[in-house]
């Protein structure tokens, strides 16, 4: 079987949390990994000033961010050329890597590099990206990240208009029958997370409304709740 068409088969859905790191004290990287040692994954935002009006980390960041990290690191890459760039950090030790469809020249190459370096492959779509050109290439991915918000900073409100397409892409992996998860980004709250997770998302970043709280692990338990509760309806 070529790499990247293992079959895979749908199992439970599991509703995860992956606080993003960006809405975090850069000077003590370190200590706000531990605040979320309670979440499924620490969501870490790359971004190249040119992709998006923003710069933040690379490389060699997100590598020493692995070492320390408690819980497994969910790299999204909003860079241009990801094909040369992305699997460079799965070589520092992300176990996620998530590239935009926007930014991307070969798609199931880069899909399949990655997973043939042992990471889950993520695609992400901007707001304005229309998931149904990519339906025929869900079997390459683990996941398909939803942009809630436009890519680039986090704090920004989130966009009701996007869950259309989040429901649209939970309806394409269900009837594959693969298990690809699908994560939303942007504006992800106490507020927001119900609709998410009714629309059918199961990965669920959270920026500021987790590292602006008080109690982090606390919230992020409260967000897991609402999560559910809304699968549950
Ligand atoms: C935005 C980033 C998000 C951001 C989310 O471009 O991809 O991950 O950090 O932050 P909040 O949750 O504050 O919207
Ligand atoms: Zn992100």
């Amino acid at each position: 079987m070529p790499a990247g068409t293992s079959a895979r088969t749908l199992e439970s859905m599991a509703l995860q949390i992956s606080p993003s790191i960006l809405a975090s004290d850069f000077g003590r990287l370190a200590d706000e990994l531990a605040r979320i040692s309670g979440a499924d994954w620490a969501h870490v935002d790359v971004m190249d000033n040119h992709f998006v009006p923003n710069l933040t980390l690379g490389q060699p960041v997100v590598e020493a961010l692995t070492k320390v990290s408690p819980i497994p690191v969910d790299c999204h890459l909003m860079i241009e050329d990801p094909d040369r760039w992305a699997p460079g950090y799965a070589d520092a030790g992300a176990r996620s890597v998530t590239f935009h469809a926007e930014a991307v020249h070969a798609p199931v190459r880069l899909a399949r590099e990655l997973r043939a370096l042992g990471v889950r492959a993520g695609l992400g779509l901007r707001p304005a990206t229309p998931v149904e050109p990519y339906l025929e290439l869900l079997p390459e991915f683990d996941m398909i990240l939803i942009m809630t918000v436009e890519p680039g900073f986090g704090g920004q409100e989130f966009l009701d208009v996007c869950l259309p397409k989040v429901r649209r892409t939970r309806d394409a992996v269900r009837r594959t029958g693969l298990d690809v998860w699908v994560q939303v980004d942007g504006g992800v709250s106490e507020a927001t997370i119900e609709r998410c997770a009714d629309a059918g998302a199961d990965v669920f970043v959270a920026g500021s409304a987790v590292f602006g709280a008080g109690d982090a692990a606390a919230r992020i338990d409260r967000l897991r709740d609402l999560a559910a509760g809304a699968c549950a309806h």
